[in-house]
C-alpha cells in the first residue's frame, strides 16, 4: 500500500514536471520481447509491428537466435512453449529432442560398465533427433496469423546479410576454436576467428532456412537438409537415420500448476523437472515468509538452499519422460509431503546432502541454453526455453547446413549416479531408451496474480535453470524489486549433489559466506559456470509492462510502443 501511495505519487510528480517543462509523457510499453540477443528482439518486435501477436513473433524470435546466437539458438535442438492467450488459456509444447530409434542405456559405457569420457557430449553419437523445427510448425498451426514463411524470411535475411559478433561471443568462439576444428576441420565457419564488430554471413544456413519457409517441417526432416543431416551424423559416429527424423512429433503437455501465497504459478512438466522442482521449491519455503527476512540474508539463503536439497534429491530419482514413466506428480506437490520433507531443517546448522540420499561426485561446467520471453499488445504471452545443451551442442557442425547439432543425449543418465555434465545424477527414471526424451531443467514460467498475467519469465543454465527462475521471482513477490534488479541480483546455488552452496563470484558479502560456512555450508566462490541469463517480462496490477534482460549476456530488452 505504502508502496502504491509513493509510485503514483511520483507519478503524478513527473506528470506535473512533464507538463510545465512542455514535455509530453513516456508513451506505455504496449508489448516486449526480451531474448539473448538485440537482433532476434527486435526481430519479434518488428512481426508485432505488421500485426502479428507473440506466437507470430516468437517463431521469428526463435529463428532468429538461430542465426545469431549459434552456441544455443538452434533449428537442430529442442525446447519448451509455455503460453498464455489473451483469454487466460494456458499450455505448453514439448518439442524437446528424442534417443534415436538405435540407442540403448549401455551406449555411452565401456565393456567394464564405465562412461566413456566425452561420448555423450561430443560428436554425433551426442545427437538427440531434433524438435525444433516440429515445434515451431506445430506452435504456427495452432497458432499463427501471418503467413510462415513471413515469419521465417527475417531469419533469412540476417544470416545473408550477416549479423555482427559481440566481445562476449568473440571471446566465446576463441574458447571452443581448437574442439570446432577437431570435430569439422579447419575451414568450419566458426573456427575463422571472427572479431567483435566483425560480420558473420551464413549463406548455407539461409538455404536451410529458405527450405524451412517453403516446406514448413518437411523442409527440415526430410530431403536434402535432412540428408545432410543424417550424413553429417553418421561421419562424425552417430546413429541417427531418416526414420528417426521422420518419427519426431511434438507434443502438447498440461503445464505444471500450483499456488504460492497469493501467485499462481505455471510452468513446465515432464519430460522437464521445472516445473515440479519449482513448485516444490515455492512451496517448502511458502510457510517461511521468506520476505521477512532481508534478501541474500543467511536466513533467506539457508530456506532457500534446503529446500533446493529436497527438490533435486527428488528430481533424481523421480522425474523422466512421461511417456515411459509414471510421474507421482501430486505426491511430489503434496504440501503435507513437502513439509515433511523440511522437518530435518532447522537455522542452526546445514543439512548434509548424505542425509537426504547417498552419492558423491565431481561436477564440471558447461553452458547453453537460450530463454526469451514476450508479451504483445492484445495480452498473449510467450515463455520459451530452447537449447543445444552444451555451448554450441556437440560441436558438431553442418557445414552445408550451416547450423550445429546438440549433444542432449548427456540429459539422460547414462548410468544410475553418475553425473551428467551439469553434476546431475538420475537412475531409471531418466535410464536412455529408444524413442524416450531426456530429463531437462529448463522452466519456461507464467505467473498470474489476482487472475491477471503477471509475470514472464526463464532462464539458461543447466540444473541452475530452476533456482534461477525461483531466485528471479522471489526477487519480485517477496524482496519487492522491479524486475530488471531481480534479474540483475546476485545469485546462488544449491542441487542437492555435489553438497555446495555455489555463489556469483565476488557478489557476495565475505560475511555472510563466513556465516554460512560456520552453520556447515560448503561454498563454491570461484568461476564454474553461469548461473542463469533470465529475461523476464513483468506486468503490474495496472497493466503496466516493465522488463529484466540479464546483463550476464548480451540479452536485451527490445519494448513495442
Ligand atoms: O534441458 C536441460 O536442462 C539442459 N539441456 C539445459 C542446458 C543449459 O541450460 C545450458 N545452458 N547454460
Amino acid at each position: 500500500m505504502k508502496l502504491l501511495f509513493t509510485k503514483n505519487y511520483c507519478y503524478l510528480t513527473l506528470c506535473l514536471v512533464l507538463f510545465l517543462s512542455g514535455c509530453t509523457l513516456p508513451k506505455p510499453i504496449k508489448g516486449a520481447v526480451v531474448s539473448a540477443r538485440e537482433e532476434a528482439s527486435a526481430i519479434g518486435v518488428a512481426i508485432m509491428k505488421q500485426g502479428g501477436t507473440a506466437f507470430d513473433a516468437m517463431i521469428a524470435t526463435d529463428l532468429a537466435l538461430t542465426v545469431c546466437y549459434p552456441n544455443a539458438g538452434n533449428i537442430s535442438g529442442g525446447g519448451f512453449f509455455m503460453y498464455r492467450t489473451a483469454a487466460g488459456e494456458v499450455g505448453s509444447l514439448d518439442y524437446r529432442e528424442k534417443a534415436p530409434l538405435g540407442a540403448s542405456s549401455d551406449m555411452y559405457l565401456d565393456k567394464e560398465g564405465n562412461i566413456v569420457p566425452n561420448k555423450s557430449t561430443l560428436g554425433g553419437l551426442a545427437v538427440g533427433v531434433p524438435g525444433t523445427v516440429a515445434g515451431l510448425v506445430a506452435i504456427h498451426k495452432k497458432f499463427g496469423t501471418l503467413a510462415w514463411e513471413d515469419l521465417v524470411q527475417p531469419a533469412i535475411d540476417l544470416a545473408r546479410e550477416g549479423y555482427l559478433v559481440t566481445e562476449k561471443q568473440q571471446r566465446s568462439f576463441e574458447s571452443k576454436k581448437e574442439t570446432f576444428i577437431a570435430l569439422n576441420g579447419p575451414d568450419t565457419l566458426y573456427a575463422q576467428g571472427f572479431q567483435a564488430g566483425d560480420r558473420v554471413q551464413n549463406t548455407a544456413l539461409a538455404e536451410t532456412l529458405e527450405r524451412i519457409a517453403m516446406f514448413g517441417k518437411a523442409g527440415f526432416y526430410e530431403g536434402p537438409v535432412a540428408d545432410d543431416l543424417v550424413e553429417r551424423v553418421r561421419e562424425t559416429g552417430g546413429i541417427i537415420t531418416h526414420e528417426d527424423l521422420l518419427a519426431y512429433e511434438p507434443v502438447w503437455r498440461d503445464p505444471i500448476n500450483f499456488q504460492y501465497k497469493e501467485l499462481n504459478i505455471y510452468s513446465m512438466g515432464p519430460p522437464s523437472s521445472g516445473g515440479i522442482c519449482l513448485g516444490q521449491i515455492l512451496k517448502m519455503i511458502e510457510p517461511y515468509d521468506v520476505g521477512q527476512y532481508e534478501h541474500n540474508s543467511v536466513e533467506a539463503m539457508q530456506v532457500i538452499v534446503e529446500a533446493e536439497r529436497r527438490s533435486y534429491a527428488d528430481r533424481s530419482l523421480y522425474l523422466g519422460d512421461p511417456d515411459f514413466i509414471q510421474i507421482p506428480k501430486d505426491s511430489l506437490l503434496d504440501v503435507d509431503y513437502l513439509n515433511e520433507r523440511m522437518n530435518s531443517f532447522t537455522f542452526e546448522k546445514a543439512t548434509k546432502s548424505t542425509d537426504i540420499a547417498p552419492g558423491t561426485i565431481q561436477w564440471e561446467e558447461s553452458e547453453e541454453t537460450t530463454h526469451y520471453s514476450i508479451v504483445d499488445p492484445m495480452g498473449n504471452a510467450v515463455a520459451v526455453t530452447t537449447t543445444l545443451n552444451g555451448s554450441y551442442g556437440s560441436k558438431v557442425f553442418v557445414e552445408k547446413g550451416g547450423y550445429f547439432l546438440n549433444n542432449e543425449m548427456d540429459d539422460f543418465s547414462s548410468k544410475p549416479g553418475v553425473p551428467n555434465m551439469f553434476g546431475l545424477i538420475g537412475g531409471k527414471a531418466n535410464a536412455i531408451a529408444p524413442q524416450k526424451r531426456m530429463l531437462s531443467a529448463m522452466t519456461p514460467t507464467l505467473v498470474e496474480r489476482n487472475g491477471k498475467l503477471a509475470m514472464v519469465v526463464g532462464t539458461p543454465g543447466g540444473s541452475t535453470i530452476i533456482t534461477s527462475v525461483l531466485q528471479t521471482i522471489l526477487n519480485v513477490y517477496e524482496f519487492e524489486m522491479d524486475v530488471q534488479s531481480a534479474v540483475s541480483a546476485a545469485r546462488f546455488h544449491h542441487q542437492w549433489l555435489p553438497d555446495v552452496v555455489v555463489f556469483e563470484p565476488g557478489r557476495f558479502d565475505p560475511a555472510l559466506i563466513k556465516s554460512l560456512q560456520d552453520k556447515d555450508y560448503n561454498i563454491k566462490e570461484e568461476y564454474s559456470r553461469i548461473i542463469g541469463r533470465v529475461d523476464a517480462i513483468q506486468i503490474s496490477d495496472s497493466g503496466e509492462i516493465t522488463t529484466g534482460a540479464d546483463p550476464r549476456g548480451d540479452d536485451t530488452a527490445v519494448p513495442l510502443f
